[in-house]
């Protein structure tokens, strides 16, 4: 159909007869979506943002292994419709309340030769984007079934900038690579990667979602997945002919890709798309097609801050293990961080280590490493909490399966009862190396089962839940909010790999890609960064200012907020440490008041409990000035200012530490001008004063 055309059935939005006809197009606010079978069968989807194509003619189906069945030309049996608005009520996040406004079709449809075999379509258009997802409704000659394969395709129009990562079954810890659609070179982009522990490498134009594209008339466009459960990751292999992206499962160690029974839904393959960078970080719509919490009572559920003996032994300070006399997880050591926890009002101390089994915990791949409950002799967890119960601090479980999701499963309730006994309600696990006994993938349809069945299993224990080495997030923190955060992407620990680190640019993409699907613990908080603090000949360095490190707290959102560093480098710097302790984690209204995927990006946000706001603003690694405008304050209010930022002679690279901090009086018509350094930022505290 010619664009002109289009635009003008747009606007009259038809949603063309649809009992009978095999065409929807139709409109949300600035988005619309063309649906319909074709003459030979094939059904094909386009979406347009305010006229201008997005995805076009792109082509649906599956096909299965057993029975061995392609269902890509298609029967049309009739067309539901349906109008949704409401809003809902978050246990925790960036805001109180979440409009979710949509238009649902959903095409009933059969195959084409048989029509014994039934697959409906379902739409869900919103007005910054489309979600789509199969269903195969209860039928009598598709009970049990093996899916081989789902053709699902997005054609781009045009050969968009592009964030991405290269296609991996197992990982998604890459730093970000920023090229053209036809540049993209996953395989050559990989082997720049030296420091990731399974690289399971697709093909070299395979990328990872979200990914995140622009186009050169300016639309940004977001490709991801929602609710992913009981079913395995997507990935997207590019046909650079056409510029066409086709879904790539996760297989698992047989090559099949899923094991489902009927009735079943599969996850919504999402496209968001703006004209505007802050509407795909303001964006919903991931959370929208997430079903509401299935946790009855989530009062247990609390946003925190904590401290850990962790960075330690990233750096070479300490040692996970007992032996070599380092050791992290002693007695007297987590005496020091709760002590600390408690003097600056952090509600947890991680500690990672405490448990035997880390002598021969990397690359052994046994199924039996940790048995999640017996504490190193030196680490006297009695003791331990009873301390931290006196002080107010809750100890975080650390339970590292080192792959072996399998051993991990017979002893979960142990694990958590093990727990519970010691007061402790927030665990964060790992899956480090190969998954483990059977050759399953990190992001296959089993360990997607796996990660759910934790996060099912701590809500039964009133245990909050923070997995690292998973499969990357699709919102699923709205029906389980004590799921709180993943790791799921190159955090923290990077800045101490040899290779590649991490370069200032990817905290401005993270917000694009990563965490679409959800918060990230990210662990942010570094204040020394020069990493031969312990081992003199260490090269590695954080590329970050001291006031980027704060902003972080600001513009990575999550629930469970970690202040990475030691104590002891915190203590040189506590009037810049003031922001750690006073940044909130659960907050009711957000403002992105700009971004630039790969450039910058800068956040307002309000406390969830009064009336303080704060402001996060980070650069790549280039300077840059920042002209803010408090008009997002309460107007006839005045609020004290602190603005944490970057001294004139900061720089990433060669000076880091520099910072500046500034008091100043504020109301909605204040405008400040802010310089930010090479790879700096700013955080500013807004307090109501009453
Ligand atoms: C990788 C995790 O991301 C990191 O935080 C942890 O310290 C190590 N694995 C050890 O479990
Ligand atoms: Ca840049």
């Amino acid at each position: 159909m010619k664009k002109s055309l289009f635009i003008v059935f747009a606007f009259i939005s038809i949603i063309a007869n649809a009992q009978k006809s095999n065409l929807v197009l139709t409109s949300n606010g600035p988005v619309q979506l063309m649906a319909h079978l074709q003459d030979d069968g094939s059904f094909v989807y386009s979406v347009y943002y305010k006229g201008k194509p997005v995805v076009g003619n792109s082509s649906l189906g599956v096909v299965l292994a057993k029975p061995e069945l392609t269902l890509t030309k298609f029967m049309l049996n009739g067309v539901d419709s349906s109008f949704v608005n409401q809003s809902w009520e978050t246990v925790w996040g960036e805001q109180n309340t979440i409009r979710n406004k949509y238009k649902e079709f959903i095409f009933h449809l059969s195959d084409q030769q048989t029509n014994s075999y039934f697959v409906n379509i379902i739409f869900r258009l919103f007005e910054d984007g489309l979600g789509f997802r199969y269903e195969f409704p209860k039928q009598k000659n598709l009970q049990y079934f093996i899916l081989k394969d789902e053709a699902t395709q997005f054609k781009m129009f045009g050969d968009h900038k592009t964030f991405w990562i290269p296609g991996d079954f197992d990982t998604n810890e890459y730093a970000y690579n920023t090229t053209k659609l036809s540049e993209i070179d996953a395989f050559t982009a990989s082997k720049k990667e030296k420091d990731i522990a399974v690289v399971s490498l697709i093909s070299p134009n395979a990328v990872q979602t979200p990914l995140m594209m622009k186009s050169s008339e300016g639309l940004y466009i977001n490709i991801h997945e929602a609710a992913l459960l009981n079913y395995p990751a997507m990935n997207l292999e590019l046909n650079k002919d056409n510029l066409t992206f086709t879904s790539v499962l996760v297989p698992d160690a047989v090559g099949n890709k899923a094991y489902l029974q009927a009735p079943f839904k599969s996850p919504w393959r999402t496209i968001i798309v703006s004209d505007k960078a802050t509407e795909i970080l303001a964006s919903k719509m991931i959370l929208n097609l997430n079903e509401p919490t299935a946790i009855k009572n989530t009062s247990f559920i609390k946003p925190q801050k904590f401290v850990g003996v962790w960075w330690e032994m990233h750096i070479g300070k300490a040692t996970w293990f007992k032996e070599g006399g380092k050791h992290g997880a002693t007695t007297e050591n987590v005496k020091k961080y709760i002590d600390f926890a408690a003097q600056h009002k952090f509600d947890g101390v991680l500690v990672e280590g405490w448990n035997t089994g880390w002598e021969d915990w990397f690359g052994n791949w046994k199924e039996d490493v940790f048995d999640f409950v017996t504490p190193y002799p030196d680490y006297d967890v009695d003791a331990l909490t009873k301390y931290a119960k006196a002080k107010g601090v809750k100890i975080i479980m650390h339970h590292e399966t080192s792959g072996s999701a399998i051993g991990y499963e017979r002893r979960l309730d142990t694990a958590y009862r093990f727990m519970i006994n010691h007061d402790m309600n927030t665990v964060k696990t790992g899956y480090v190396g190969k998954i483990i006994p059977r050759g399953e993938h990190h992001d296959g349809q089993w360990m997607v089962n796996h990660y759910t069945r934790v996060a099912e299993k701590t809500a039964q224990y009133k245990i909050m839940l923070d997995a690292h080495e998973p499969v990357h997030p699709t919102g699923l923190h709205r029906t389980y909010p004590n799921w709180m955060a993943n790791e799921a992407a190159r955090g923290t620990e990077f800045n101490n790999a040899p290779t590649l680190g991490i370069l200032p640019e990817h905290n401005t993409i993270l917000p694009f890609t990563r965490l679409m699907g959800g918060p990230m613990d990210y662990t942010p908080g570094l204040f020394h960064f020069q990493l031969n603090q312990f081992e003199s000949d260490r090269k590695q360095k954080v590329n970050s200012t001291l006031a980027k490190q704060l902003a972080l707290y600001v513009t990575m959102y999550s629930p469970l907020q970690m202040a990475a560093d030691l104590p002891e480098n915190y203590q040189k710097h506590l009037d810049a440490f003031q922001f750690i302790k006073e940044v909130p984690v659960n907050w009711s209204a957000t403002k992105i008041i700009e971004a630039e995927p790969g450039d910058y990006i800068t956040i307002a946000r309000k406390a969830k409990n009064n009336k303080d706001w704060f402001i996060g603003s980070i650069t790549d690694e280039n300077a840059r000035s920042l002209n803010l405008k408090f008009d997002f304050l309460d107007k006839n209010k005045k609020y004290k200012a602190i603005i944490y930022r970057d001294s004139k002679d900061a720089d990433f690279a060669t000076n880091p530490e520099a910072y500046t901090i500034e008091q100043k009086i504020v109301t909605a018509n204040t405008e400040l001008l802010i310089q930010i350094a090479k790879g700096g930022g700013c955080a500013i505290s807004v307090f109501e004063i009453k």
